[in-house]
């Protein structure tokens, strides 16, 4: 009944999550061995609550205590590089450990406001459609989403542009590893991408503590509270996190945001005529077709939600997009894209400890890219659409091709 990697889910998963949050709003999947939330109210409860629920187990409970299947699947054994970076990222930790590297980091993240960004992504924007509006058609993806968060995230962490195209192989192979359906082969890739990824920040590291630059890494060196500062290693895995959670998300989130505009028409051409604000319009397209779909969590306590019993040591899996499409929340016309929704509380960014940290960073990115977009095309169009990304996790498209006509 759940069957996440069919392709009329992966086309489409809206219709299969309402039907869930009516029939059964709560279940057990014994092949991802998660029992997994549709609903908006336990999906917000359960990011909240630090007593029962968290990204890392370790501050409360024993191994012995865990799943060990689930924690081999996880965290495989048989790639340690790519496990330790990422148990090790302060993602998937909890208080006292997440308190002080967030905080760290956090500094580091406000030292320039998320602003200073906007002029030259919206230059970059414009760039891009320089060329291609001449043409009249734009592959979405590779020309338009892929290249905006790239510079994006490479100006954040000060690396040269020479060096793009392979932060992006490195990136998109470590992510690969999030999802159940992992090969051995991705596997290995993933792990042979992080230690590359980990020796050349190491290189970045040691360069920027010669000398230092206006960039996130020297900030990192910088930082310091009451005496505490990051080592090398924290360092290097905010990075690694930075880059994948910056990264991957945001392309999709163009994506999918310009193919749920060209399946709006009438809604884009509100978005142009300005009679929608951008940054409400953004919030919706992140609420409409969300480009991180599904996150877990510990349960860190026996509990009871939803008339469902939790045992302690196993996991929960949080079906954002379901949450995000919930009627009891976001009303009857919860299916529909509707840019001046006005509240608009969806979830995509998380809620709680979690919280993205990179959340004011994204907006910008979006504003730039969908702003200057729909300031200079009058109308688009989808000519081809394929290559859904095969994941529960990430919601996106290989391929976009769109004819687009000059404003
Ligand atoms: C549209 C783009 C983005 C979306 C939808 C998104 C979404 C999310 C979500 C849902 C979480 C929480 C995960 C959880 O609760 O388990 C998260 C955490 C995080 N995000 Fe983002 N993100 C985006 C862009 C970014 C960017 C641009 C950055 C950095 C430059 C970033 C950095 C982070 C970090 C470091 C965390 C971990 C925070 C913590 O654990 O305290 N994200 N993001």
């Amino acid at each position: 009944m759940f069957d996440p990697y069919s392709p009329e889910f992966l086309e489409d998963p809206y219709p299969v999550y309402t039907r869930l949050r009516l029939e059964s709003p709560v279940f057990h999947d014994p092949a991802w061995e998660l029992t997994f939330f549709t609903r908006h109210a336990d999906v917000s409860a359960i990011l909240r609550d630090r007593e029962h629920f968290g990204r890392d187990f370790r501050h409360r409970l024993d191994p012995a205590e865990v799943d060990e299947g689930l924690y081999r699947r996880i965290y495989p054994p048989q790639w340690p590089s790519w496990s330790r970076y990422i148990r090790e990222s302060f993602i998937d930790l909890e208080p006292p450990r997440h308190t002080r590297l967030r905080r760290l980091v956090s500094q580091a993240f406000t030292r320039r406001s998320s602003e200073v960004f906007r002029p030259r992504l919206e230059k970059a924007a414009d760039q891009i459609l320089d060329r291609v509006l001449e043409e009249g058609k734009l592959e979405v993806i590779e020309d338009f989403a892929t290249p905006i968060p790239v510079a994006m995230i490479a100006e954040l962490m000060g690396i040269p542009s020479d060096d793009h195209a392979q932060l992006l192989r490195w990136s998109h192979a470590i992510v690969k590893v999030f999802d159940k359906n992992v090969t051995p082969v991705e596997g290995d890739a993933a792990e042979q991408a992080t230690i590359d990824f980990v020796a050349y920040l190491k290189g970045v590291i040691d360069e920027r503590r010669r000398r230092r630059g206006e960039d996130l890494i020297s900030s990192m060196l910088e930082v310091e509270d009451r005496g505490d500062t990051l080592s090398d290693e924290e360092i290097v895995g905010t990075s690694i996190l930075t880059l994948n959670a910056g990264h991957e998300a945001t392309v999709h989130a163009i994506g999918n945001g310009l193919l749920a505009l060209a399946g709006n028409r009438d809604q884009y051409q509100r978005l142009r005529g300005g009679e929608m604000r951008l940054q409400p319009a953004v919030d919706e397209l992140l609420r409409f077709d969300s480009p991180l779909q599904m996150f877990e969590r510990w349960v860190l306590a026996d509990t009871e939600l939803s008339g469902t019993r939790l045992e302690k040591g196993s996991k929960v899996g949080l079906l954002f997009g379901s949450a995000n499409r919930d009627p009891d929340i976001f009303g009857p016309d919860a299916e529909r894209l509707d840019l001046g929704r006005d509240p608009n509380p969806h979830v995509s960014f998380g809620a709680g400890l979690h919280y993205c940290v990179g959340a004011p960073l994204a907006m910008v990115e979006l504003e730039a890219a969908l702003g200057r977009f729909s300031a200079r095309v009058a109308d688009l169009e989808v000519r081809d659409v394929s290559g859904r990304i095969q994941s529960l996790v990430f919601r996106g498209l290989q391929h976009l091709e769109m004819e687009i006509a000059a404003a």
